[in-house]
């Protein structure tokens, strides 16, 4: 063979070979990441189909990654229940077209939530719950300003809420139950983050007050059980809320529930150990409890009478100062 044939096969197959991998559309930083991510989770046999050598956009399917239609990049990651052990690699900062990022129920998962995130600023969608995650969550978050969904729910998170959160403007789900997580609950202002309206900070060991600034948003459900919060939250309350759910159980809450009012959506009030005094408000009735419990705190007086009070045990009014009537004993 002479040196110019050679040439014309050695260009032919560079020719053949560009043209393959320009026939692929995933990009190669995407592949590049995806692999490093992969390499992190301790390369699990449900990735097994991550082969550097096929498709990213076409051939990784099962544990769901998306590739956007037209700009052929990785967009979602969401998976659950994957067996494997290992930690987040910070390469998933390199996947700077994700909006969705959500993984659940992986219990080998380890190490913090890498602050690489940082990069991700289309996300709207971060959801890690269930894992062993530690860490604290990432102030970073707050520089990501397309979210509209934070679930970090059951997880290993120390540490305080960083109050820059309260900077999303469109934010409209806090899941941070479920931690380890301690010091106040910051200020969210209507102004700045508008559309929050699923609050749950549940079973941490969170204290102090909860900010008034709480009184201006919309809230549908909040959720600060099982924390060491304290102080007056009646302004949690009222007749123009939209809020459907309140669990608020086992707190150092302290006010007089006498005057309390209570907006008409309002069907799951939760509200056992703390320290409310007072007695149960006669309009309560109107409100067609699904749940009700103020057991085990210092009440008095008659529990109003109707079906949507009566309808319960004695365990949702028991342990109280001085609580009667229906479904407790009578009143002296
Ligand atoms: C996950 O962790 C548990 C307990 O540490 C261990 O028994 C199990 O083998 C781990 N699973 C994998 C896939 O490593
Ligand atoms: C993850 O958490 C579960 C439940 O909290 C625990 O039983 C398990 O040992 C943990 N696994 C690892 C690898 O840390
Ligand atoms: C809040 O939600 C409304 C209704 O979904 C939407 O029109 C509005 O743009 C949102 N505001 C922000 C700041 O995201
Ligand atoms: C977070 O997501 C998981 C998985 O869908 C869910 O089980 C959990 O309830 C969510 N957390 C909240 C606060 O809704
Ligand atoms: C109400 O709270 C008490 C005290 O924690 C508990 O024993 C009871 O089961 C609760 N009732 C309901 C319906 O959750």
């Amino acid at each position: 063979m002479n040196p110019s044939s050679l040439v014309s096969i050695l260009s032919f197959s560079l020719l053949f070979l560009s043209q393959l991998s320009s026939s692929e559309r995933c990009h190669p930083n995407d592949k590049k990441a995806l692999l490093e991510f992969k390499k992190g989770l301790g390369n699990p046999d449900d990735l097994g189909n991550w082969d550097p050598k096929t498709d990213c956009c076409t051939d990784w399917y099962g544990p769901t990654i998306k590739c956007d239609e037209k700009t052929n990049r990785i967009n979602v990651i969401a998976f659950t229940k994957m067996d494997m052990a290992g930690y987040l690699s910070p390469a998933i900062g390199d996947l700077t077209y994700l909006t969705t990022f959500s993984i659940h129920n992986v219990r080998n998962l380890t190490g913090p939530i890498p602050s690489t995130i940082v990069k991700l600023t289309n996300l709207e969608f971060f959801r890690i719950s269930q894992t062993n995650i530690s860490g604290p969550v990432p102030e970073v978050l707050s520089r990501l300003k397309s979210l509209t969904y934070i679930n970090l729910s059951y997880n290993k998170l120390v540490g305080t809420i960083p109050p820059s959160l309260s900077q999303l403007p469109h934010l409209e789900f806090l899941g941070l139950d479920r931690n380890k997580l301690s010091g106040p609950i910051p200020e969210f202002f209507s102004k700045l983050a508008p559309n929050l309206t699923y609050i749950y900070l549940g079973h941490n060991q969170l204290t102090g007050i909860v900010p008034t600034s709480f009184a201006g948003l919309s809230i549908e459900t909040i959720d600060l059980s099982r924390n060491m919060l304290e102080g007056d939250i009646s302004f949690l309350f009222g007749k123009e809320k939209n809020t459907f759910q309140m669990l608020l159980d086992r707190n150092k809450f302290e006010f007089d529930m006498s005057k309390l009012t209570f907006g008409k959506r309002l069907w799951r009030l939760d509200l056992n150990h703390n320290k409310i005094y007072g007695s149960l408000p006669k309009i309560m009735s109107k409100n067609p409890w699904q749940l009700l419990n103020v057991s085990y705190n210092r009440l008095c007086g008659k529990i109003p009478k109707g079906e949507n009070m009566q309808r319960f045990e004695i365990y949702e009014y028991f342990h109280n100062k001085c609580l009667c009537g229906a479904p407790l004993p009578p009143c002296k």
